[in-house]
């Protein structure tokens, strides 16, 4: 059952508040090369998720410090990158560069952009993670043109399943209920969302998108996870730690 909040207030204070640390810690990863997927920095490349972006309006849900947008905007598309936290704005307004993209403070939720805006909405731990997707979801195929695509990285049902609050790891034992995860707490008042498969599926479909592949992207046995430990080291290459979504809108 879903419990219904609104996080908007407290996710704002919760980034402003860890922005600058949260920057000083993942940035070096983050923004290592261009068009890096998740906790293990998997390339785009590899994945083939994105495709090619050049000339289209794009839009990043929970840009964050823009090192995706940046990136995009460099390729030569025409990249909006929107956030919850003025902090978190600022880091990207600093980290922008020459390529410079227009950034706008506002909630995936409730997006400030008329319909038919983008060719592409895509986030990376952004604005799917953290606003209800059934509300997410909905703006996001509403602002997409018809054709327009809906890519997007959340961490996977298993890890959260499986991820240990008291040890601060994931683990090979079952921790939490996958019917309960729906909404998760984070520290003070600051709630991340996940939905079970069938719901991801029926949420997606509902807003009238086409999926087009889930991806679990495998980082090989050695590959480091920059933001949480994992109990074995290679959990995430023996089960899928994130879902990379690829879907359009007919
Ligand atoms: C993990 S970061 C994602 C950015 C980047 N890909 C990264 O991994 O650092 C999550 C971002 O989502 C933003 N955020 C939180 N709630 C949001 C909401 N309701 N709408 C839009 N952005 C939100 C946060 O401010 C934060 O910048």
């Amino acid at each position: 059952m879903s419990r219904r909040v609104d996080s908007i207030p407290a996710n704002r204070r919760f980034w402003n508040r860890i922005s600058e640390a949260y920057q000083q810690k993942h940035d070096p990863q983050i923004g290592a090369k261009p068009r890096l997927w998740g906790t293990y920095a998997i390339p785009d490349a590899h994945l083939q998720a994105l495709g090619d972006v050049t000339g289209k309006r794009v839009l990043e849900l929970g840009c964050g410090a823009g090192q995706w947008s940046r990136a995009l905007a460099a390729e030569g598309a025409t990249v909006v990158g929107i956030d919850l936290s003025e902090a978190q704005l600022a880091a990207a307004a600093t980290a922008m560069g020459a390529a410079s993209y227009p950034l706008v403070q506002g909630a995936a939720e409730q997006l400030p952009f008329a319909a038919d805006s983008f060719d592409v909405v895509f986030c990376d731990y952004g604005g799917l993670s953290w606003a209800p997707p059934r509300l997410a979801v909905p703006q996001a195929a509403r602002v997409l043109r018809r054709g327009g695509r809906l890519v997007f990285n959340v961490a996977s049902p298993w890890f959260e399943a499986c991820y240990d609050e008291e040890t601060s790891r994931a683990t090979t034992t079952l921790q939490q209920d996958y019917f309960g995860l729906d909404t998760i707490d984070e520290d003070e008042g600051a709630v991340s969302y996940q939905l079970t498969y069938g719901d991801w599926i029926r949420v997606l479909r509902g807003a009238g998108l086409v999926i087009d592949d889930l991806i679990e992207p495998r980082p090989g046995p050695g590959t480091a996870n920059g933001y949480n430990r994992t109990d074995p080291p290679d959990w995430a290459h023996r089960w899928p730690a994130e879902m990379l979504w690829v879907t359009h809108k007919p």
